[in-house]
């Protein structure tokens, strides 16, 4: 059992603690959001509500899950102790600024959850290394854990792609449905195909084999793609004009 805390009750608080939920711990949530935190409370039966001082205090391991740009102001003056674990998930929080705010504390990770963490098969990637996080998560989700802050930062400007990639399946199974009538039955399609192309974690080379074995000269697929060679080029730039935000220099510093 962990007395788990969280501050700032949002979505992803949200997802976290259902993916939490039924394994025996305690766990603190602050106060606001109060509609979430209510939700949380009277849904999932470990958790408490409490004001940020006293999730702090009451927590052996403390998520932040505050939006950056009030983090400064928020965690400043709350009681962290050393020794104790922080993981924050907040983008725009690097991890000299996370552990000003949280001295004294200097066991402070940074990962990356999805959503879909409330149900389990979310990647984690994690820096630093974190037992906290792979105690509390590793059973049901991936934590990878990484060997730099460049390297999370990366990986942070990389989760991007969720929303774009979303966006490409919904449109194509816009376009399906306007064939069959049935845009839910289209959406399962489209979602369940690519799916099947995604083990929890692809074995090297894999994903590179499976393109490869779509890649018959005039097939639909080939056709499709050499169509959308544009959108590879997009995707480089626009993870590209993320580096400043999250810290990863210029190109011809890289
Ligand atoms: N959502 C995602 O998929 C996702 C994934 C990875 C990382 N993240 C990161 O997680 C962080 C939170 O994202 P989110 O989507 O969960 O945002 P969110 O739903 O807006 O949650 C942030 C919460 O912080 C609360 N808050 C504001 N001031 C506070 C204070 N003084 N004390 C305690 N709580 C306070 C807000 O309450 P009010 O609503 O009352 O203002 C809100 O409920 C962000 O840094 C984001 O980058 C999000």
């Amino acid at each position: 059992m962990a007395r788990i805390g969280f501050i700032g009750t949002g979505e992803i608080t949200a997802a976290m603690v259902r993916g939490l939920q039924g394994q025996g711990h305690k766990i603190l949530v602050s106060a606001r959001n109060a509609n979430m935190a209510a939700t949380l409370a009277a849904e999932v039966a470990e958790v408490s509500i409490a004001p940020n001082d006293q999730v702090v205090a009451g927590s052996d391991v403390v998520f932040l899950c505050l939006m950056a740009k009030v983090a400064e102001t928020v965690l400043t003056g709350l009681p962290f102790r050393a020794g104790q674990t922080v993981i924050s998930v907040m983008v725009d929080a690097p991890l000299a600024k996370l552990r000003a705010w949280c001295a004294p504390t200097t066991d402070i990770s940074i990962t990356i959850p999805l959503p879909p963490i409330a149900q389990g098969g979310c990647p984690l990637p994690v820096y630093p290394a974190s037992p906290a996080l792979e105690a509390l998560f590793g059973a049901r989700n991936l934590v990878i854990p990484l060997q730099s802050e460049t390297a999370i930062n990366a990986h942070l400007a990389a989760s991007a792609i969720c929303s774009p990639m979303l966006d490409q399946l919904l449109t194509a199974g816009q376009w399906l449905a306007g064939f069959t009538g049935d845009r839910d039955a289209a959406e399962a399609y489209v979602g369940t195909m690519i799916r099947c192309y995604l083990p929890e974690r692809p074995a090297s080379g894999e994903l590179a084999d499976a393109l490869q074995k779509l890649s018959t000269e005039g097939g639909l697929n080939a056709t499709l793609r050499a169509h959308m060679s544009s959108a590879k080029t997009m995707m480089t730039e626009g993870l590209d004009g993320f580096r400043t935000r999250v810290g990863l220099g210029q190109k011809d510093q890289a």
